[in-house]
């Protein structure tokens, strides 16, 4: 049985994760900076680099412990690099790159985006390939075919802000805590999803793309009319409440009606999601309703496995299988996917 160590440090979550050649997971961390981040309302690279520095060697030592292994028992070490925060993906590629030197075993890549997806095989316990992938998380909203665990194709994606960017901001503006995606939901369970008449950008073109920029300012907007100022009194409950309900329900008929436009062209016949927003349990149940009315089985990780964690990098098994293995020389590719740029 071959032991592998996966580090993730994509953006604000310094997390470590060891599971077999045969996808058991042995043991998993995860340590949230959710508070260093609070009080700027967003996620701060320089901070988040800083914090990975300080955490990284603890996650290793406290998932090793709880594996019941020493760094000896590993076969290999896989690292998330790309795609993310340049300053916070050097903190695990050095990491690894120490560790598998010195353990003399080999490095595996980890697409943190494939990973997500990857999350969903790990859910099912079963293969779930090929299947139409939508990811969805701060960084990115995304449609992929995914036609193996080494094959992903970019099918469509956001033109400009994520759906959990969206969330983020949006709760910003209401007043809400960060992250603003858990805030918004929590919020929105007691507001009327029709109170106000938001925008769905795109939801009626035969693009594979998304656009939640402008969704954010119409919400911007119903708060502070163009021309007024942001600051002013704090919102009243029922309208945050309705607010947060109104903006929730565009953003998933915006991810439902593209997910399905893609489903229809592609005839996958199983959708798999992932990303921190896939936690929200109003889009699950959207998703769930739509495919299956379409005979297409859904598949969607627990919360946990939905926002960043290690363990989803179990896709370097398959790597690994594959002999995917990586130099030294092996760099972080920081930055956002975009359509134009893959
Ligand atoms: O995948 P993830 O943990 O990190 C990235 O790779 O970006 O996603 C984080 C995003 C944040 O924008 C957060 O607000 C959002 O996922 N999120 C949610 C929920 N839980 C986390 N959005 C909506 N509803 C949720 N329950
Ligand atoms: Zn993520």
């Amino acid at each position: 049985m071959q032991h592998i160590l996966i580090l993730e440090t994509t953006c604000d979550e310094t997390a470590a994760a060891v599971v077999t050649d045969s996808l058991d997971v042995l043991a998993s961390v995860v340590a949230s900076q959710d508070e260093l981040h609070r009080r700027y309302g967003g996620v701060v690279p320089e901070i988040a680099s800083r914090a990975h520095v300080e955490r990284i060697l603890p996650v290793i030592d406290a998932v090793l412990r709880r594996a019941k292994l020493t760094a000896s028992d590993l076969d290999a070490v896989a690292v998330a690099n790309t795609p993310g925060l340049a300053g916070s993906l050097l903190v695990g590629l050095s990491a690894a790159k120490a560790l598998s030197l010195a353990l003399s075993v080999p490095l595996v890549a980890v697409n943190h985006l494939q990973a997500h997806i990857y999350a969903c095989r790990l859910a099912a316990g079963r293969d779930v390939f090929p299947c139409l992938g939508l990811i969805v998380s701060g960084g990115h909203t995304s449609l992929y075919r995914c036609a193996g665990p080494l094959d992903f194709e970019l099918l469509g994606g956001t033109i400009d802000d994520a759906a959990g960017e969206a969330f983020d901001k949006v709760a910003n503006l209401l007043g809400l805590p960060f992250p603003g995606g858990p805030a918004v939901e929590r919020a929105a369970r007691d507001g009327n999803p029709r109170a106000y008449d938001l925008p769905r950008p795109l939801v009626d073109s035969d693009r594979l793309d998304f656009s939640f920029s402008g969704l954010k300012t119409a919400v911007r907007y119903r708060i502070h009319p163009p021309g007024q100022a942001a600051a002013g009194a704090p919102l009243e409950a029922r309208t945050v409440a309705d607010l947060a309900a109104s903006f929730q329900e565009a953003v998933i008929d915006c991810l439902v009606a593209k997910t399905m436009l893609a489903a229809d062209r592609t005839a996958l016949e199983v959708l798999c999601v992932g990303g921190g927003v896939a936690a929200n349990s109003r889009l699950r149940e959207r998703l769930a309703q739509e495919s299956g009315k379409r005979g297409i089985e859904m598949i969607v990780p627990p919360p946990e496995l939905c926002t960043d964690n290690a363990v989803m990098g179990a896709i370097a098994v398959e790597r690994l299988k594959a002999g995917l293995t990586e130099p030294l020389s092996l760099d972080v590719a920081p930055g956002l996917v975009r359509k134009s740029t893959k």
